[in-house]
C-alpha cells in the first residue's frame, strides 16, 4: 500500500513571518489525523526556521526548487547540500512554472532529479501537458516523455532511491485556474505516468512509486482524486496558504480513508 501524500507548494507567497505564523496555527486547525503524509514546500528563506517549528511534528519539509550542482559560480542559486542541511526532504522539479518562465527544459531536470537523489533528498516531478498539447491529443505522448527523460540514466537497481521519487500529474492548463481535471482524466495520466515509470524502471518499482494529481485541488474536490486507486494524494497551491483550507483537506482525504 502506498501512503498518500498532500504537498503544500507556496510557490512566491508568504514571507518568513506569515509562514511561522502557518505553522504555529496548523496543528490546532488540522487536528488528528494519520496515515497522511503532509509536506509543506516553502519559500528558501523560510526553509530553516520553518524546520525547526516542524521538529516533533508530523509535517515534513520540502523546497521548490534547486539547482544540480553541489556548490559552484551560480550566482542567485541554491544547492541539494543546502537544503539537505536545513532538514528539507522533498523537492518539487519540473514545476510547469519553472519550464515556463525559466527556461528549465527535461534535460535540466533531469541533471536535478538525479542530483536530488544523489544528495539523499526525494524529487516530486511534476509532469503535464499544456491546453495545446492536449487539443491536439498528446496528452499520453506528452506525458511518457516527460517521465523518460525525466528519468534518463536512473537504473532500476537503485530501488530504495527510486522509490522515494513521487511524480504529480500537474495538467498546465489545470494550475491556478480554478479548472481542475475531471477524476477520471487525472486517473487515466496517473495510469499512463505509471506506465511510462514501468518502461523506464522495470514492472515492479513501479507499484512503490506515489502519482499525485495537482491543479487547482481544493477541499471540496480533493477526494474526487484521492479515492481513485491509481492517485495517492495531491499537490495543492492556492488552497494550501490557508492553513484552514489545507487542514479540512487533509481530514477530508483522512475521512474518506477510514472509510
Ligand atoms: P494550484 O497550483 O493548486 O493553485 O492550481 C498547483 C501547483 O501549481 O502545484
Amino acid at each position: 500500500m502506498r501512503q498518500p501524500a498532500i504537498i503544500a507548494n507556496w510557490k512566491m507567497y508568504k514571507t518568513l513571518t506569515e509562514a511561522e505564523e502557518f505553522l504555529q496555527r496548523f496543528p490546532e486547525a488540522l487536528g488528528h489525523v494519520s496515515g497522511i503524509e503532509m509536506i509543506i514546500c516553502a519559500p528558501f528563506v523560510a526553509l530553516a526556521s520553518l524546520s525547526r517549528q516542524m521538529e516533533g511534528t508530523s509535517l515534513i519539509l520540502g523546497a521548490q526548487n534547486m539547482h544540480w550542482e553541489k556548490e559552484g559560480p551560480f550566482t542567485g542559486e541554491i544547492s541539494p547540500l543546502m537544503l539537505r542541511e536545513v532538514g528539507v526532504r522533498y523537492v518539487i522539479l519540473g514545476h510547469s512554472e519553472r519550464r515556463k518562465h525559466f527556461g528549465e527544459d527535461d534535460e535540466i531536470v533531469n541533471k536535478k532529479i538525479k542530483s536530488a537523489f544523489s544528495f539523499g533528498l526525494s524529487p516530486i516531478l511534476c509532469v503535464g501537458e499544456s491546453l495545446e498539447q492536449r487539443e491536439r491529443g498528446q496528452t499520453e505522448a506528452v506525458l511518457a516523455q516527460q517521465v523518460r527523460k525525466a528519468l534518463h540514466g536512473l537504473h532500476p537497481r537503485e530501488e530504495e532511491m527510486l522509490s522515494r521519487l513521487i511524480v504529480a500529474y500537474e495538467p498546465v492548463w489545470a494550475i491556478g485556474t480554478g479548472k481542475p481535471a475531471g477524476g477520471e482524466d487525472a486517473e487515466r495520466a496517473a495510469e499512463v505516468i505509471r506506465t511510462a515509470l514501468q518502461d523506464q524502471v522495470g514492472r515492479e518499482l513501479p507499484e512503490k512509486i506515489r502519482v499525485l494529481y495537482g491543479g487547482s485541488v481544493n477541499e471540496e474536490n480533493v477526494t474526487d482524486f484521492t479515492t481513485r486507486p491509481a492517485i495517492d494524494g495531491a499537490l495543492v497551491g492556492g488552497s494550501s496558504l490557508k492553513e484552514q483550507s489545507f487542514a479540512r483537506m487533509i481530514q477530508a482525504v483522512y475521512h474518506e480513508r477510514r472509510g
